[in-house]
């Protein structure tokens, strides 16, 4: 399996860094770091220092994703391939180097309004433990989760993930949503994760780029765990608990009240190498992911 790089920490600018906090730790159970300077505040759900920030601020989408490559061959490899696929990086200045807990920074941008980094050396601490999520977080060797984007320009999109990052196409789905709206996401991998970032070609701006932010644990009680902690709070669940058709995670998600959602699952795929699991699916959902509004 090819692995030189794994999604290593995601920035949110939120109109109400409170509300997002809460339900980070509340309900997907992630652990709070320390708080930066500038006020943004981090979490944690492995040894790694700096997962998730959260920093005020009137988007309300994500504003950074950040890989982490696995060794300094990596990190050169890739940062040629992203400039010959036009998206050159550049050494971020020592300030942002620190504010990510990275030996080494380069920034770039992305066909998304979203800044891209790419970090070579993490800060860790020693494992951590995680209260809420009995059995951790799967972490080790695949990165903090996953991410579903809206996208309007998928061609441009996929060049990113495909000969910018190397990735490859995990599989993807075609489905129609409702009468006369057609859904189409593909799932695109870079180490045993069946995927790090998946595209939903969206046909208008839908205002946020961000669909979806996962986070997988290790046991499957804690994703019931967690649906019942996110009931407890009131929130809304765009998609009951249900098993997805291509990835097989057994998941849910919550609305945050910024808008884009919180995915926690379990159960999801790994891929291999060579994969030979590239196939349409023609549907989202074996089971469940009904919407549950709330009143
Ligand atoms: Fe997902």
């Amino acid at each position: 399996m090819t692995h030189q790089i794994e999604f290593g920490y995601i920035e949110f600018q939120v109109t109400d860094p409170d509300a997002l906090a809460s339900v980070v730790t509340q309900v997907a159970g992630l652990v709070p770091g320390d708080t930066l300077d500038d006020g943004t505040r981090t979490f944690r759900n492995d040894a790694a220092l700096r997962r998730v920030f959260v920093s005020e601020g009137a988007r309300n989408d994500c504003s950074v994703l950040g890989f982490e490559a696995v060794d300094e061959e990596a990190f050169e490899d890739v940062s040629v391939r992203l400039a010959a696929a036009g998206y050159p990086v550049v050494d971020a200045d020592e300030s942002n180097a620190q504010r990510r807990g990275a030996q080494r920074l380069r920034c770039g941008d992305t066909p998304w309004n979203v800044r891209f980094e790419l970090a070579l050396g993490l800060a860790r601490g020693p494992e951590i433990e995680t209260p809420l999520v009995r059995g951790g977080f799967q972490t080790d060797g695949v990165g903090v989760g996953h991410t579903a984007l809206a996208v309007l320009d998928y061609a441009e999109s996929e060049q990113f993930l495909l000969n910018g990052l190397g990735m490859v196409q995990s599989d993807w789905i075609e489905t129609e949503l409702m009468a006369g709206v057609d859904l189409e996401v593909r799932f695109y991998h870079c180490n045993s994760r069946h995927h790090s970032i998946a595209l939903a070609k969206v046909p208008f701006d839908l205002g946020k780029t961000l669909h979806h932010f996962q986070v997988e644990v290790n046991e499957r009680d804690d994703v019931g765990a967690a649906f019942d902690r996110a009931w407890d709070a009131g929130l809304e669940f765009a998609n009951g608990i249900g098993v997805h058709d291509n990835e097989d995670a057994f998941s849910f998600y919550v609305t945050s009240p910024a808008g884009f959602l919180i995915e926690v699952g379990h159960g999801t795929k790994k891929v291999y190498d060579p994969w030979d699991g590239n196939r349409r699916y023609d549907a989202i959902s074996r089971w469940g992911h009904q919407p549950i509004p709330r009143g």
